[in-house]
């Protein structure tokens, strides 16, 4: 079967990385890739939300299924844009409609969904414009620190933990009556802080039946200590050296076995990963936050450790027959880290040369920010280049990944080298 991939990160050269290998996957196209993938599929350059170009790819290539790597072209509706359309509707497509999207398209409507189920999570209240100072007052109500966060898509940028009341209070304002996040912060969910450690938990699901893939821990902060702004990721450790089988059962029973019934109940169409942020507080866990995606750089640590092949399990996502899988896992630990650009996640330059590539042997090279450039892989974006490695002991499998990057070298190149610091 020929398969589309869609996306150019991480996350995509890894989808690509994993497909490539199964004898089921005959040609595989990534819209629009990096340089890794260009190296295991035939990049095509078309963006990831020009569903009338990705349209008229799959039927000229005769593309059985399309595999959806970021969060966008899912909010904006591409599974309904196939299931609707003629030629389209037997694509399997690997990714929830726009209603079971807005499971991360709109923080208000997850919250909704985590009440209406019983799943457990901060208590929360949301506020719009008209009701600022009803927000305020509920502020008035809550203890340091106070988390706002903008309903709608803001880039991963559009949550904000403040320990003041007052800067609380005018942030509140900023982004209800001054947008501070444009069209994201017409509403905004204020939530009690939840004190604890976090990790994520990774399922594939068909709408009825769904496979638990491993836990991952990532560090989104640039600096090392966990301090300084928050990025896409610099590093992803699976699994998550802390969660014992106790812990895991309380994660399957309280938290992804009501998500599945929930969204089934609802009729809502579902078939793709469901990431949930999760915390730890005490001996609980509380979910912060749904996407309806895999996360990226937690894919490079997460999908390397499963054996079952990708596609087989893509398809049985297709058919609604996941309870007919068992997921063959790697028992070893996966780390990945990030190499990015001097100055991410603020301003940084594009098109240095990147070398060293070759030389790795003891680790998985997984292109994010990259293209080819004549001869040349140059960098293309903040994240450029992930570095996965596999060992019994998740610090000698960051050792390995480590080692492997001391080979790799961009002008500006910058990592952090304090993974796994808090574990
Ligand atoms: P979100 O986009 O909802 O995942 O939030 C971004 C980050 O803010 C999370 O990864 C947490 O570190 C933090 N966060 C979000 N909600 C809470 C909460 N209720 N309590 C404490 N930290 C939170
Ligand atoms: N690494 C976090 C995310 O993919 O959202």
């Amino acid at each position: 079967m020929n398969i589309l991939v869609l996306g150019s990160g991480g996350r995509e050269h890894t989808f690509a990385y994993k497909i490539a290998q199964s004898e089921l996957c005959d040609t595989l196209f990534v819209a629009p890739g990096n340089a890794g993938t260009a190296a295991i599929a035939t990049n095509v350059s078309i963006g990831v939300t020009d569903f009338s170009a990705i349209k008229e790819l799959v039927l000229k290539e005769n593309i059985k299924m399309v595999v959806v790597g970021p969060e966008d072209p899912l909010v904006q509706g591409i599974s309904d844009f196939f299931a609707s359309d003629d030629q389209l509707k037997d694509v399997i497509v690997i990714g929830p409609s726009k209603e079971g999207a807005q499971l991360e398209g709109s923080k208000e409507y997850a919250k909704e969904f985590l009440f209406r189920h019983h799943i457990p999570t901060a208590a929360y209240q949301s506020f719009t414009a008209e009701t600022v100072d009803q927000g305020k007052q509920f502020l008035e109500t809550l203890t340091a620190p106070y988390v706002l966060k903008a309903d709608g898509l803001a880039a991963g940028k559009g949550v904000l933990i403040l320990q003041d009341i007052e800067e609380a209070k005018n942030e509140l304002e900023n982004m209800l009556t001054n947008k501070k996040f444009g069209a994201a912060s017409e509403k905004v969910v204020i939530e009690e802080f939840l004190d604890g450690i976090e990790l994520s938990v990774f399922v594939l699901t068909d709408g009825k039946n769904y496979v638990t893939l491993p836990t991952a821990k990532d560090y989104k902060r640039i600096g090392e200590g966990d301090t300084g702004l928050n990025t896409g990721g610099m590093g992803a450790i699976s699994p998550v050296p802390f969660v014992d089988d106790i812990f895991m059962g309380k994660i399957e029973n309280q938290i992804i076995k009501p998500t599945v019934d929930g969204l089934a109940k609802e009729n809502i169409d579902y078939k793709g990963f469901i990431f949930i942020g999760l915390i730890k507080v005490g001996d609980d866990p509380k979910v912060i936050e749904y996407n309806v995606r895999m996360g990226d750089p937690e894919t490079e640590a997460v999908l390397p450790r499963v054996k079952t092949d990708l596609v087989q399990l893509f398809q049985h996502v297709g058919s609604q027959s996941l309870d007919e899988v068992t997921l063959q896992l790697d028992e070893r630990s996966a780390t990945t880290i990030m190499t990015v650009s001097g100055g991410y996640p603020e301003a940084y330059e594009k098109g240095k040369e990147i070398t060293g590539i070759n030389s790795i042997s003891e680790s998985i090279v997984f292109h994010a920010g990259t293209k080819l450039n004549e001869d040349k892989i140059v960098t293309n974006g903040g994240r450029v280049i992930a570095v996965t490695s596999f060992d019994q002991d998740f610090r000698k499998a960051l050792k390995k990944s480590y080692q492997s990057i001391e080979k790799l070298h961009f002008d500006k190149m910058y990592y952090r080298k304090d993974l796994g610091f808090d574990l």
